[in-house]
């Protein structure tokens, strides 16, 4: 359809991954070190907060253009009270054709037991859990705060009980902290219904002091899994521009995935676009600028004017993207600079 944008290098506009909070229950080492993210750390005060209202309001207009996926993400979202109320919004979009979204969650897993239900029942499609270690003293030197390993794998379950299988559960991987951590979690997950992915550990925002050292090439892990617990082999992808590329074990016991943002970039179909909490667009998981919605959506007006504003600002900035920062990576373009931090726009 003519109204679906094209970006300045040919990318359809597809995913829309929202951040509903800069908060989190963790300080995972890669992600919220606590030596920044303190009790001094300044969180996004309340007023900032986009309300579930303008969230829908602005994802009403991406899905008019052509988004079919949206995605809940953090901070921890699950932490946004009364999130399943959002939840039930969203999921009452349809596509120009007539389509639900299909609508996920990226969580640490830890309030999914008491939450998942609810969520079911206000039509998520599906979550992502992340954990980074089956092993619960190197999980709690990740996450940081002391969270064990079975609060995670009881959110699994509980999601997987509530019908929103397969899980995809990510493993940031972090050389030297949990590598060794590889061989154990493939074993746990393989021959479960859950898909266990590997993700190369990047260099988001600029508090994580990341080094290129401390990235596990995910063709190494690939190798490792294979000589461990037997042969693997590709799978074609489930869409154009997913994130993790598949493996299937040949002994039929399963599937990982490896998401490899810096040994092999995936910017080419790369059609993912993010909403900050506070309202702000953001076309590369590694720029340093956003496009403010927020005045747009609190200007006081309302109904069509707005939802026409809001289209043609979102339309502009898509064509004109042009950002495929993970193949242009360098160890220049990696020094600090004022980067937005994983934990403020979610992955
Ligand atoms: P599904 O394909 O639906 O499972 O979602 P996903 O893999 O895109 O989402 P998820 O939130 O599980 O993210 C997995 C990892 O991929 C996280 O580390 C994200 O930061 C990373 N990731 C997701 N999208 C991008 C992207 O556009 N660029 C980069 N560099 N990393 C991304
Ligand atoms: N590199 C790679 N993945 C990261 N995540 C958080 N920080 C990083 C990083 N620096 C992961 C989380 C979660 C997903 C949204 O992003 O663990 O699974
Ligand atoms: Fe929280 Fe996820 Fe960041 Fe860990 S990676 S601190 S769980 S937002
Ligand atoms: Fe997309 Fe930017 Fe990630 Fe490349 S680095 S895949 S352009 S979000």
């Amino acid at each position: 359809p003519s109204n679906q944008p094209l970006d300045a290098l040919g990318r359809r506009l597809h995913d829309l991954r929202i951040s509903v909070t800069d908060r989190c229950n963790f300080r995972c080492v890669y992600c919220m070190p606590k030596s920044i993210f303190d009790k001094d750390y300044a969180f996004l005060p309340h007023k900032d907060l986009l309300s579930f209202e303008e969230i829908e309001r602005i994802a009403h207009e991406f899905v008019a253009l052509g988004v079919e996926k949206i995605r809940l993400t953090g901070g921890e979202p699950l932490l946004r009270k009364n999130l399943e109320i959002l939840v039930e919004q969203l999921a009452r979009l349809r596509t120009p054709s007539g389509k639900p979204v299909e609508l996920t969650l990226t969580t640490n897993g830890t309030l999914l037991p008491k939450k998942v239900r609810a969520l079911k029942e206000a039509g998520l499609s599906r979550v992502t859990v992340s954990l980074d270690a089956i092993d619960d003293a190197v999980f709690k030197r990740m996450n940081d705060v002391d969270f064990s390993v079975q609060e995670v794998l009881d959110g699994i379950d509980a999601a997987h009980a509530a019908g929103l299988g397969p899980i995809k559960v990510n493993m940031v991987v972090k050389g030297g902290m949990n590598d060794e951590q590889i061989i154990p979690m493939a074993r746990h997950f393989k021959s479960t219904p859950h898909i266990l992915r590997f993700i190369e550990y990047m260099d988001v925002g600029s508090s994580n002091g990341w080094k290129m050292d401390e990235v596990v090439p995910s063709a190494r892990v690939i190798n490792q899994i294979a000589q461990a617990l037997g042969p693997l082999q590709a799978v074609n992808p489930n869409y154009t521009g997913e994130v993790a590329e598949r493996w299937q074990y040949v002994d039929g016991q399963g599937e990982i995935g490896v998401i490899s943002s810096v040994t092999q970039a995936f910017c080419k179909d790369c059609s993912r676009i993010r909403l900050s909490t506070e309202g702000k667009l953001y076309t590369c998981l590694f720029a340093t600028k956003g496009h403010d919605l927020k005045p747009l959506v609190r200007s006081g007006l309302h109904g069509d004017a707005v939802a026409q504003q809001l289209r043609h600002a979102i339309q502009n900035l898509w064509s004109l993207r042009a950002d495929r920062y993970s193949e242009v990576r360098t160890a220049n373009t990696t020094q600090p600079r004022d980067r937005i931090e994983m934990s403020y726009i979610g992955g």
